[in-house]
């Protein structure tokens, strides 16, 4: 089977790299790809987002099934796109990504299907939402109503603070259309952990959980990132929270789908806040984690390719994935400056001695491309270095020991991921 993969992170790596080693796959191609899925799949240079470019590529080379990355191509509508074309592809439709597309849409349904989150109120009106900002309590968040690269999202302490947000994202526009309606919502507190469950619109298969580092500097200070790192498992979700998620989130989830006749096909990853109350939704991602699938990749035994084609057929019920019980840890290194402006092109070094130093290691390339055959940055995020270990102390030793082999100027990394866990 001829695969193609869209994005060019590190998620798109770990899932070339995990798809390659399936038995039924003859060949990968990725669009556009980084100098890590260049050893693995051919990348070709079209971007995420060019949709009548995807859809010519995967119809001239005829590609069996085509698995989508990022959310931006996603809530264009390149499901809908493939699909019209008569292409086989896995991810949601343009109507059912605006689970991740619209936070007010998310809330929406939330509310409606008893799915737990924080508190909310919605603005499509400036001066309505600076009169609430003056009038609620504090710490309050606001969120840009739609996709903001992950920055439009602000934890407010005073109504100055929150003010100044709503001004930004509904007068200023520094979101643009974004940020014409935004979700003002209560604080909640807890630990977060990342979910997956790949749903196929009649069941669902729930992924063992992971725990990003959103925050680039360490002790969660700094600004948010994509993520600097992951763990999984997080050690928030025993048995019993598990069985919560299930119950409390993912199985009304899913009635939710039916009753609003939401066709939902594709990765279900709901970014949960583990409250005093149980656990809460903090947003509905419509795809794989980055730097999640990392992690995730590194644990799943079997063909991932089994699980992709049953849920586009529909079919989830009738898989059983199984886990390795290891711990996986990924280390993000990002350019220096991220997620602020960056300089690219630095020449990495120490990516094959890294990769040798344990058999439990594994580098994904994000942020990188080839350059007079050598590998150069090229993004904010460089490389997810992972690493697997009998406990997660030793699965950190190894990724880091991993990591401090590569070389590249200006690398930040953070040496603190997993350590609140430990
Ligand atoms: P989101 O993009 O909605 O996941 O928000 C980004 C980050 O903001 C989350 O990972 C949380 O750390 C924080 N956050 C979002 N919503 C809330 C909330 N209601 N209470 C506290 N923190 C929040
Ligand atoms: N790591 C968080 C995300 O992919 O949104």
């Amino acid at each position: 089977m001829k695969l193609l993969v869209i994005g060019s992170g590190g998620r798109e790596h770990a899932l070339v790299w995990k798809l390659s080693q399936s038995p039924r796959v003859t060949s990968i191609l990725c669009a556009p790809g980084n100098a890590g899925t260049a050893q693995l799949a051919v990348n070709h240079a079209v971007a995420a987002t060019d949709l009548d470019g995807l859809v010519a590529l995967a119809e001239n080379e005829k590609v069996d099934l085509t698995l989508v990355g990022p959310d931006d191509p996603l809530a264009a509508g390149l499901v809908d796109r493939f699909r019209a074309a008569g292409l086989r592809v896995f991810g949601p439709t343009a109507s059912a990504a605006r689970l991740e597309a619209s936070k007010s849409f998310a809330k929406d349904f939330m509310v409606r299907h008893g799915i737990p989150s924080a508190g909310s109120a919605t603005f499509t009106d400036a001066d309505k939402a600076l009169s609430h900002c003056a009038s609620a309590r504090y710490p309050l968040v606001v969120k840009a109503d739609g996709l903001a690269l992950g920055k439009g999202v602000v934890i407010a302490q005073t109504p100055e603070e929150s003010s100044k947000a709503v001004r930004e994202a509904m007068i200023e526009k520094v979101f643009g259309s974004a940020g014409d309606t935004v979700v003002i919502e209560e604080f909640l507190t807890g630990p977060e952990c990342s979910i997956h469950a790949l749903v196929d619109g009649n069941s669902y298969s729930l992924f063992p959980d992971a725990k990003d580092h959103k925050r680039a500097l360490e002790g969660d200070r700094g600004l948010n990132t994509g993520g600097m790192g992951t763990i999984s498992p997080s050690r928030e979700v025993d048995a019993a929270m598990q069985s919560r998620i299930r119950t409390e989130i993912l199985d009304p989830f899913l009635r939710g789908l039916k009753t609003d006749a939401l066709e939902f096909s594709g990765m279900l990853f709901p970014g949960l806040m583990m409250t005093p109350e149980g656990p809460k939704v903090l947003e509905f991602n419509c795809r794989f984690g980055d730097p999640e699938t990392q992690s995730l990749m590194r644990r799943l035994k079997g063909d991932l390719l089994d699980l992709i084609e049953a849920t586009v057929d529909g079919k989830l019920s009738s898989v059983a994935p199984e886990w390795d019980d290891r711990a996986a840890v990924c280390i993000v290194l990002a350019s220096g400056g991220y997620p602020g402006p960056i300089e690219k092109g630095k020449e990495i070094t120490g990516l094959a001695e890294a990769a040798a130093s344990s058999p439990d290691v594994v580098v994904f390339h994000a942020g990188t491309s080839l350059k007079d055959d050598k590998v150069v940055t090229s993004g904010g995020r460089v490389l997810g270095v992972t690493a697997l270990g009998a406990t997660l102390e030793e699965a950190r030793a190894k990724a880091y020991a991993a990591a401090d082999l590569i070389r590249f100027e200006g690398k930040q990394l953070r040496r603190d991921i997993g350590a609140s866990v430990i």
